[in-house]
């Protein structure tokens, strides 16, 4: 039997990927597409990417789109690591005029913890939990027995005076050209105030520095358990998918 199928496509600030998702396994289905961000990455220029993404793909079904900021009700709300030419722009109503099918629209963070939730390190988990991406900025995804709190914006909460991601993103350790002993020491006092105030049960880090979660994670003195996630760079995607699917159309 043909497996259930979704569509997700992740916006992000450096990179924009797509792909057919099997909804059973919380997998692709083969390969991804990714193109590089467009510079300034204002709404028009990053349509027309998803545009090519999802029509190459012949998909013509609902797709789900994550977005780095904050998204509310289809419209977005912060840009941090975009164009500010989003804040206030309807993004469902924006990109549903453009393909085939509805879109559905929520913050990357969101997308990959719903994925990791139901396919990967937090399958089965109740509590509250908290799923980190480390990419060019920080995302947050909370868990309260399964159900997420959207929005949550936690790469944005004040460390020793600095804005968390401006020093604790893998784009941080990059930029600053920093050892991962190093940057493991800035994120765990960004985790030591994050869990100051959030308690968590579980803290799973995902982004594509989860490949590496052997070289930092265990240099971590956090009092949560925090493990990798499973999906890594794939988290947004299948997310995205997921939450385009199971939502009522509108
Ligand atoms: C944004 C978040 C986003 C995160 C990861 C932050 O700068 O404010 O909404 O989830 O970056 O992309």
């Amino acid at each position: 039997m043909a497996a259930v199928q979704g569509f997700g496509v992740d916006i992000g600030g450096s990179g924009i990927k797509g792909c057919l998702v099997d909804l059973e396994e919380g997998a692709l289905i083969g390969e991804r597409i990714r193109v590089e961000t467009p510079q300034p990455s204002v709404p028009a220029a990053v349509y027309d990417v998803v545009v090519g993404i999802v029509g190459s793909f012949g998909w013509t079904g609902r797709i789900g789109v994550t977005y780095p900021g904050v998204m509310k009700r289809g419209v977005a709300h912060t840009a941090a690591n975009m164009d500010k030419g989003w804040i206030g722009t309807d993004v469902d109503a924006g990109l549903s005029a453009l393909v085939p099918g509805t879109v559905e629209t929520l913050n990357d963070a969101d997308a990959a913890g719903l994925a990791e939730m139901r396919y990967g390190a937090g399958r089965g988990k109740d509590g509250v939990v908290l799923l980190l991406t480390f990419g060019t900025g920080i995302g947050s995804a909370l868990f309260v027995d399964g159900h997420l709190v959207p929005n949550t914006e936690f790469g944005h909460i004040q460390v020793d005076g600095h804005d968390g991601e401006k020093r604790a993103s893998a784009a941080a350790k990059d930029r600053e050209e920093l050892s991962y002993p190093h940057w493991a020491k800035r994120v765990d006092r960004y985790l030591d105030v994050l869990e100051a105030s959030v308690w968590p049960d579980l803290i799973i880090v995902g982004g594509g520095v989860s490949k590496k979660a052997h070289k930092w994670v265990p240099l971590l003195s956090t009092r949560t358990p925090v493990v990798p996630a499973e999906l890594q760079n794939d988290a947004g995607i299948v997310g995205a998918a997921l939450a385009a699917a199971e939502h009522r159309e509108p």
